[in-house]
């Protein structure tokens, strides 16, 4: 079922982007090569959009809802599609941040380049698709499976804002537990699948941001093809740019937290999938207690494998994370 559902997305996005671009293309029209990009990107969105989704359903429908093991120990943390769409997303963004800069800066400067513009824009319209397609992915995804293991359950956000005042470096905590009153003598809560940088912070942030920059990167693409007002367009552009800003702060701030020697094993297991068991119970406690409880099956008063204390969403299978 899940291969059909990605298989006919996948036809329907190369016949429907196929067919934008030899309408676009075909010499009926004097455009000139950026209206023509354009006009291809606006028509095709409808088609990536729908690939994602159903690429979202596929995975959905083939989650197993066991956490994985190999041999040696070692926790599955996501499973493969999980790290796919990860540097699927990845890729997109960081060529949609890069042209779109260029785009912005040479505004600014009333610069021209060594080369057509045109392939800026191009550039941008495939890092831009890329990340459309993720995001449907990943929403869609997120939506059927009810797993919100990346957000502070209800009733959970003061616990997890003093998990983060206490994994922020020490000035920057202080300020935290200052301004919302968090006592930091406590002992700092056990850490879970996820760190609370991470899920009261961090994906957070990664939403808003990443939501208004497609948004807004949606209205201005279709202004071509629909009638949109120019008070409308002029708001998108604005805070297209401001979360481009905002995004590559982000971005940074991203790297900062994943590229730190002590989280390379996470960042291995981004690209392997697997993290292994010791650094599961000596950094995510409570996600290696939970695992346990899982293996040891449902306890006898049917209290059974919660992965976490009071967590919305099912255990989705192979620790597919974010
Ligand atoms: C190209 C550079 C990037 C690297 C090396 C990288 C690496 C990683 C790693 C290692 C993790 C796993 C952390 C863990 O296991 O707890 C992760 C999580 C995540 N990444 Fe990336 N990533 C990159 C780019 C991006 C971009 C561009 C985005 C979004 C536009 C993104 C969004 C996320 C999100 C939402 C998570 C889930 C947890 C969180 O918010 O920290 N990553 N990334």
């Amino acid at each position: 079922m899940s291969w059909l559902a990605f298989a006919i997305g996948l036809i329907l996005a190369v016949i429907g982007i196929g067919g934008a671009i030899a309408l676009a293309s075909s010499s009926a029209q004097p455009w000139d090569p950026e209206l023509t990009d354009n006009l291809i990107f606006a028509k095709s969105l409808p088609f990536i959009l729908g690939f994602g989704i159903l690429s979202g359903l596929a995975r959905a429908a083939s989650d197993r809802w066991v956490t994985e093991r190999r041999p040696d120990g070692a926790i599955r943390r996501f499973s493969p599609g999980t790290a796919l769409n990860h540097w699927i997303n990845a890729l997109g963004f960081l060529i949609a941040i890069t042209t779109g800069s260029v785009q912005y800066l040479i505004g600014v400067a009333d610069a021209t380049l060594p080369f057509p513009l045109f392939w800026v824009y191009r550039l941008h319209f495939i890092g831009a698709s890329l990340m459309v397609y993720s995001a449907a992915l990943f929403v869609t995804h997120r939506l059927i499976t009810g797993d919100t293991r990346l957000l502070p359950g209800r009733g959970e956000w003061i616990r997890h804002f003093r998990g983060l005042a206490h994994e922020l470096p020490r000035p920057l905590g202080n300020v935290v537990a200052g301004v919302l009153g968090l006592d930091l003598r406590r002992e700092p809560p056990p850490v879970g699948q996820f760190t609370y940088y991470e899920k009261a912070f961090s994906f957070p942030v990664w939403v808003l941001l990443l939501g208004l920059i497609i948004v807004t990167g949606l209205l201005k693409a279709m202004r071509y093809v629909a009638p949109i007002p120019g008070e409308v367009l002029w708001w998108a552009s604005a805070l297209h740019v401001a979360a481009m800003i905002l995004l590559a702060a982000k971005f940074l701030d991203h790297l900062r937290y994943v590229l730190a020697p002590s989280r390379w094993p996470l960042l291995r297991s981004m690209v392997q999938t697997w993290v292994s068991q010791e650094y599961v119970r000596l950094r995510h406690p409570l996600w290696f207690e939970s695992v346990q409880r899982e293996e040891r099956g449902p306890a006898p008063g049917g209290v059974g494998s919660a992965p976490e204390p009071a967590r919305g969403g099912p255990h989705v299978a192979g620790g597919s994370g974010p």
